[in-house]
């Protein structure tokens, strides 16, 4: 299973994509140009992602619920790397949203160098603990038609892992090209399992950075729409209407929890990425909760 291919797959700088991003995209991204007060959301696949772009998109538009209830988050806030049927992109769906923009991408920074250090857009960083995200991402080849239904056990994905073969490259390798920006005004840091234990400081935290002050009762208001129960069961974020899914296989709102990599570790596999934690993210001074 190691040579374990997704459909139509192509590299770059080892990342591996499928026909759903050209290098067509990724090169537009080089020189697309962002405005003051865009956001843009940058994170590992399986970090937490919709999660997070439901708060920074509540929080931008004043807990708007009709809306959110309404229009699919993909719409909302768009995955700008991604194609998304025939003819849209992520980039081009922006075209039909009015400024600022809040943006989605799994890509490394290097596509965004340029955008990051002129420093008009806001740059939200999403982590979650690597074994976690591993978990969750080897669900996530299961289910993911673009990603081919991989057929194989744990093991055999965590080879695929080992081999840096995977779709956006190593874990450690995506982060350390983020993280060497954390530090920037300009850039903020959320944590998955921040998230889980402290819901209303992560909120007032992406409040003030994106110069939004909210009433109290909008951020419990915001704070209700997030939990996993209600997003599990609301279209409009659990990805149902995106068709590209096989939720008999996995449901995309899982188990939502920290701590499930214990069912699937083994001693081995654990002390494996504890070494690349230790040498690829705690020299940034960044700790993460693994239970
Ligand atoms: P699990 O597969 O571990 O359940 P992404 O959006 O980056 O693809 O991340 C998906 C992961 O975030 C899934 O993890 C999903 O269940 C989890 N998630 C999404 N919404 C959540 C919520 N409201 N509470 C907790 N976890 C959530």
């Amino acid at each position: 299973m190691a040579d374990y291919r997704i459909p139509s797959e192509w590299t770059k700088d080892g990342m591996v994509f499928g026909q759903n991003v050209t290098k067509e995209t990724i090169e537009r991204l080089e020189s697309f140009e962002m405005n003051e007060g865009d956001v843009l959301l940058a994170s590992y696949p399986k970090t937490g992602t919709t999660w997070l772009q439901e708060l920074i998109w509540l929080v931008c538009n004043n807990s708007k619920m009709t809306l959110a209830r309404s229009v699919p988050l993909d719409r909302r806030f768009p995955y700008l790397e991604l194609k998304l049927d025939s003819s849209h992109t992520g980039i081009e769906m922006l075209q039909m949203l009015s400024h600022p923009y809040l943006m989605k991408t799994h890509l490394r920074s290097e596509t965004f160098r340029k955008q990051i250090e002129i420093g008009k857009v806001k740059v939200i960083i999403g982590i979650r603990n690597p074994k976690d995200t591993l978990v969750s991402f080897y669900h996530f080849y299961r289910m993911s038609y673009n990603l081919g239904n991989f057929s194989g056990t744990w093991d055999d994905f965590f080879e695929l892992y080992k081999t840096k073969h995977i779709t956006y490259g190593d874990y450690f390798q995506w982060y350390s090209s983020w993280l060497q920006y954390k530090d920037k005004p300009n850039v903020m840091l959320i944590k998955y399992e921040d998230m889980h234990h402290r819901m209303t400081d992560v909120i007032k935290g992406v409040s003030k950075f994106l110069g939004k002050m909210l009433p109290e009762n909008i951020m419990d208001d915001i704070s209700l729409q997030l939990s996993f129960d209600s997003m599990r069961h609301n279209n409009m974020v659990n990805k149902t209407l995106t068709g590209t899914f096989n939720m008999q296989i996995s449901p995309f709102m899982r188990k939502g929890k920290i701590g499930d990599w214990k069912n699937y570790f083994s001693q081995e596999q654990s002390e494996a990425v504890e070494k690349s934690y230790k040498d690829a993210i705690e020299p940034f001074g960044i700790s993460l909760e693994f239970e």
